[in-house]
């Protein structure tokens, strides 16, 4: 035999070695004998973080996807030509684009709307396909009911699909299908990631037909979660909760400094009803008052602790401006129709020591108010 045939076959047998952490499996392919086939179908670390997804919902099965942005285009694919899809009007500025120029390419009728009243909710039109909509939402964290909104989704066509991208609540504060959503999807880069280092997707679901759907869209068009990616998001959930607690317990401090600050005229904050939303996290919105506005990127130099940038949701604390950042694909003309002006803030808080955050804010507020 030569050592290069030698060498090719050369591998150590994992089946008797019993880690107490799964390895990666960074193999694409598998032998004929396992049930795993390939990788853009199956992983083994792809299915134990589907697993962990499934029992953080309690949903019946979860599909991960490459980023969130592929998990909402695999949604946007249980649609055909004609069917009518009503996204809540406030959303991720990326997922806005996605839905005009995928409704516009495939003959989907698309209808923004305002969801967060029930003047908005009862104006969805009678044959709609899918209502897909955020709560809270980016930006402004407003919060919409789920339950109301399926009923009258689901009361003008029984087959509708009701959609909700629940990344900022994630499954710990709020389970979509408990209230009539058919499908819940996470941008697994923000808290299941929780250190800016991975990106991923998830979908959730109790619906075999469904999740079949999903399945199949994702192994044809191959948005798969690579192995190395979901061995770091299984390994990030060990710590969820643990984070997510010390995230929560840090915003709502810093909600209650920034509303006494002379420096901000508005702070956005969730409404945590105790019922459908039981907690909240992170994400804070602020508008600056008006003459400070001009001052915005002398405010962000003089902070310390918060990096600047798109990330959120992560160990390390962010500022941002939504208009520039991350609504910076919608028209001007668009982000002013949703209220979305230069004037709001978003901080994304870390786990730094709270007393650092404040007087890091404390500080980059007094360079641009005693100038
Ligand atoms: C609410 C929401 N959904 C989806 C996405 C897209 O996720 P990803 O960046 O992982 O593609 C984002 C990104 O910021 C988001 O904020």
């Amino acid at each position: 035999m030569h050592k290069i045939t030698k060498m090719l076959h050369e591998r150590i047998d994992i089946a008797d070695t019993h880690p107490v952490v799964t390895p990666i499996f960074q193999n694409s392919a598998f032998e004929a004998h396992s049930p795993y086939f390939y990788t853009r179908k199956d992983n083994p670390n792809v299915v134990e973080l589907e697993r962990v997804m499934s029992v953080l919902e309690e949903s019946e099965f979860a599909v991960c996807c490459s980023t969130g942005m592929a998990a909402i285009a695999s949604v946007l694919q249980l649609l055909k030509p004609g069917d009518v899809l009503v996204v809540n009007q406030l959303i991720y500025g990326c997922s806005y684009k996605l839905f005009q120029r995928y409704c516009e390419q495939f003959h989907i009728d698309l209808h923004f709307l305002d969801l967060t009243t029930e003047a908005g909710i009862l104006s969805m039109p009678k044959n709609v396909s899918m209502v897909l909509f955020e709560s809270p939402t980016n930006p402004f964290v407003h919060t919409l009911s789920i339950q109301q909104v399926a009923t009258v989704a689901k009361a003008k066509n029984p087959n509708a699909l009701v959609v909700v991208d629940n990344t900022w609540a994630t499954p710990l504060y709020q389970q979509p299908m408990k209230w009539g959503a058919d499908i819940a999807l996470y941008s697994a880069t923000k808290y299941f990631s929780g250190h800016s280092d991975v990106m991923g997707g998830v979908l959730t679901t109790n619906n075999a037909e469904i999740h079949q759907k999903l399945r199949d869209t994702r192994f044809y068009q191959g948005a798969v979660m690579d192995p190395n990616s979901a061995w770091l998001l299984r390994r990030s959930m060990q710590t969820f909760e643990i984070r997510m607690k010390a995230h929560a317990e840090t915003t709502v401090i810093i909600r209650d400094w920034l509303e006494k600050h002379p420096g901000v005229t508005k702070v956005y904050y969730p409404n945590i009803d105790g019922v459908q939303l039981t907690g909240y996290a992170t994400l804070l919105f602020f508008d600056l008052r008006e003459d400070l506005i001009d001052r915005y990127p002398d405010f962000i130099q003089s902070l310390k602790w918060f990096d600047t940038g798109t990330g959120m949701a992560c160990v390390t604390s962010m500022v941002a401006r939504p208009f520039t950042g991350s609504h910076a694909s919608m028209a001007d003309a668009e982000k002013l129709q949703i209220g979305l002006t230069s004037q709001l803030v978003r901080l994304s808080i870390g786990l730094e020591n709270t007393q650092d955050l404040i007087d890091d804010l404390s500080t980059a507020f007094a360079v641009i108010m005693n100038h």
